[in-house]
C-alpha cells in the first residue's frame, strides 16, 4: 500500500523514520499547503544504486540517489524540485538537495556513451529503470518501507562476491568498462571478481571499437577515482583482461612483457612490477598523485630496444615525454604531472642516495625543489619507496633512503646566515656561502649515516 505522503512527512518530523524521511513526501506536503494541486496517486519514490548496495554490504552510505516512478518533470517542478540534469530528468530535492531522477529507459542510437535516446514517461516502471543499470549489485531498490526490490539478483551476487551485468544492454555504454574495473578495484578486498560472462561482454565492447569513443575527461575521472581505491592495481588488471588497456593506456599496456634484471626485479616483468608498486602505494594510503607517479615512473622501459633487454639504460629520461603525452591526452592535473615527471627522472638516483657524494645529494635536493616544496619531496620519496618495495619478495626490505634524504633535507634547510655573517658578503656570495654550509650539513648527515664511508 502506498503510504499517504503527508503522514510520511509527519513521521519525519517526530524522528521515527530513518530512510525516506525527507523525500518527495516533504516536498509534496509543502506544495499542498501552498495550495498547489498535486496528483500523488501513482507517484512512488525508491532509494536506488550505490546506497542500497553499500547498506547491504555494511559499508557507510556516502550518497543517496532516488528514483521517482509514475510522475512527470512538470509535477516535480511544481513540488519545488530543482531540475539539474542536462541529458536526463534529474532534480534536486528542495530540502535535502539529494538527487531524484525520473524512472527512465535508454535506447542505443549511436556510438559512444552519448549515443542514447532516453524515454522517461510516467509509465516507465521501476523494473525497467533498474534493467538499464550496469551491475546487478547496483540495480537494487528500496521502497519507502525499506523493503528490497531486487529483480536481477543483486543480493545473491553480493553474497557470491560477483560483479555481473544486468542485461545485454550493458554493451551499449563503454563507460561501463571503466566502472566495472573501478568497482573491481574498490571491492577486491572483499573478494569480489568480475563474472566471466561480464568480462566477455567487456571484451565485446572493446572489439567493437567502442572503447575508442571514451572521452578523455571521463577516462581520467574514472581513473582518478580508481587510483584512490583500496586496490587500484585491479583497475588496470581488469582493463588489461578485457583488452581495453591497450586502447586507453597503451603506454602502460606496453610495459607487460618487458623484462628487467632478475637481480633487482625478481618479478622480472615491468608491468607486473608497476602493479606491485601500485599495490604497495595503496597499502601505505599514499595520495593519488603518488599513486599516479608510481604508475608512470617506469614508462620509459617500454622504449628500450629489445637487444638491450633486460637492462634499461636511460629509461628515466625516455619516460618523460610519454608522461607528458599521457597527461596532455587525459588532461591530468598539473600537480600530478609534475610529481610523475620528477619520479620518472629521479627514482634511480633516490635509490642510490646512500652511495652518492654529499654534493650529488645536495644537487638532487635542489633539482627536486625540495627546499621550497618539502611536502612534494616527501611524496617523491614515498613513490620511490613503492618502486623499491613493489618487487617480489622485497615488500618488507629496508629502504633507509627515505630517512636519509629526509635528514639531509632537514639539515640543509636548517642552515642560516646571521646578519653579522652576511656582512662583507655581496649578492651571489650570500647564496654561495649558504650552499657551502648546506653541503657541510649534508656531509655531516652522510658521515653519521654511513660512518664506514667517512674519510
Ligand atoms: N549507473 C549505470 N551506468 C552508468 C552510470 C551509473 O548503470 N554508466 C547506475 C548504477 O545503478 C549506479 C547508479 O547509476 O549505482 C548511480 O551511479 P553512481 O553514483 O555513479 O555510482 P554508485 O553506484 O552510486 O557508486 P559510487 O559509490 O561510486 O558513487
Amino acid at each position: 500500500m502506498p503510504q499517504p505522503l503527508c503522514s510520511a512527512h509527519a513521521n519525519a518530523s517526530d524522528g521515527t523514520r530513518t530512510r525516506h524521511d525527507l523525500s518527495v513526501a516533504t516536498a509534496a506536503c509543502a506544495a499542498l499547503s501552498a495550495g498547489v494541486s498535486v496528483n500523488m496517486r501513482t507517484m512512488r519514490v525508491y532509494l536506488v544504486g550505490g546506497a542500497v548496495r553499500d547498506r547491504l554490504l555494511g559499508l557507510p552510505v556516502r550518497e543517496r540517489d532516488w528514483v521517482v516512478v509514475g510522475t512527470t518533470a512538470e509535477e516535480l517542478v511544481r513540488l519545488g524540485y530543482e531540475p539539474v540534469g542536462r541529458e536526463f530528468p534529474v532534480f534536486l530535492h528542495p530540502v535535502t538537495h539529494e538527487e531524484y531522477a525520473l524512472a527512465r529507459q535508454e535506447r542505443k542510437v549511436g556510438p559512444g556513451y552519448r549515443g542514447f535516446t532516453t524515454q522517461f514517461a510516467p509509465t516507465v516502471t521501476l523494473e525497467e529503470d533498474l534493467r538499464r543499470r550496469d551491475l546487478t549489485i547496483n540495480a537494487m531498490a528500496e521502497d519507502e518501507n525499506g523493503a528490497l526490490i531486487d529483480p536481477y539478483g543483486g543480493k545473491a551476487d553480493l553474497a557470491a562476491r560477483r560483479l555481473r551485468h544486468v542485461s545485454e544492454a550493458f554493451v551499449e555504454d563503454p563507460v561501463r568498462i571503466l566502472r566495472v574495473a573501478r568497482f573491481a578495484a574498490r571491492f577486491a578486498g572483499l573478494g569480489f571478481r568480475v563474472a566471466d560472462e561480464t568480462l566477455a561482454l567487456m571484451r565485446r565492447i572493446v572489439a567493437a571499437g567502442e572503447a575508442r569513443t571514451l572521452v578523455p575527461e571521463r577516462i581520467w575521472q574514472e581513473t582518478e577515482r580508481a587510483l584512490a581505491e583500496a586496490h587500484p592495481q585491479v583497475f588496470f588488471e581488469t582493463l588489461r583482461a578485457c583488452g581495453a588497456l591497450t586502447v586507453i593506456f597503451p603506454e602502460i599496456n606496453a610495459l607487460f612483457g618487458v623484462p628487467q634484471p632478475p637481480r633487482w626485479h625478481p618479478e622480472i616483468d615491468t608491468g607486473v612490477h608497476v602493479m606491485l608498486a601500485l599495490t604497495y602505494a595503496a597499502a601505505r594510503a599514499a595520495p593519488v598523485a603518488v599513486r599516479f607517479a608510481v604508475l608512470t615512473h617506469d614508462l620509459g622501459k617500454a622504449q628500450t630496444p629489445r637487444a638491450d633487454w633486460p637492462s634499461h639504460h636511460r629509461h628515466e629520461e625516455f619516460g618523460v615525454p610519454l608522461i607528458e603525452d599521457l597527461c596532455e591526452r587525459l588532461k591530468v592535473p598539473n600537480s600530478h604531472r609534475e610529481l610523475a615527471i620528477l619520479a620518472a627522472r629521479q627514482h634511480t638516483l633516490v635509490h642510490r642516495a646512500l652511495e652518492l657524494k654529499p654534493a650529488t645529494v645536495l644537487t638532487l635536493l635542489e633539482k627536486c625543489d625540495a627546499f621550497r616544496r618539502p611536502e612534494r619531496f616527501a611524496e617523491l620519496l614515498l613513490a620511490c619507496e613503492a618502486d623499491a618495495r613493489g618487487r617480489t619478495g622485497r615488500e618488507d626490505a629496508p629502504y633507509p633512503q627515505v630517512a636519509y634524504l629526509g635528514q639531509a633535507l632537514d639539515a640543509a634547510a636548517a642552515v642560516t646566515l646571521s646578519e653579522s655573517e652576511r656582512r662583507g658578503l655581496e649578492g651571489a656570495e650570500i647564496g654561495e656561502e649558504i650552499r657551502r654550509r648546506r653541503l657541510a650539513a649534508v656531509a655531516a648527515v652522510k658521515a653519521r649515516a654511513t660512518p664506514e664511508a667517512a674519510p
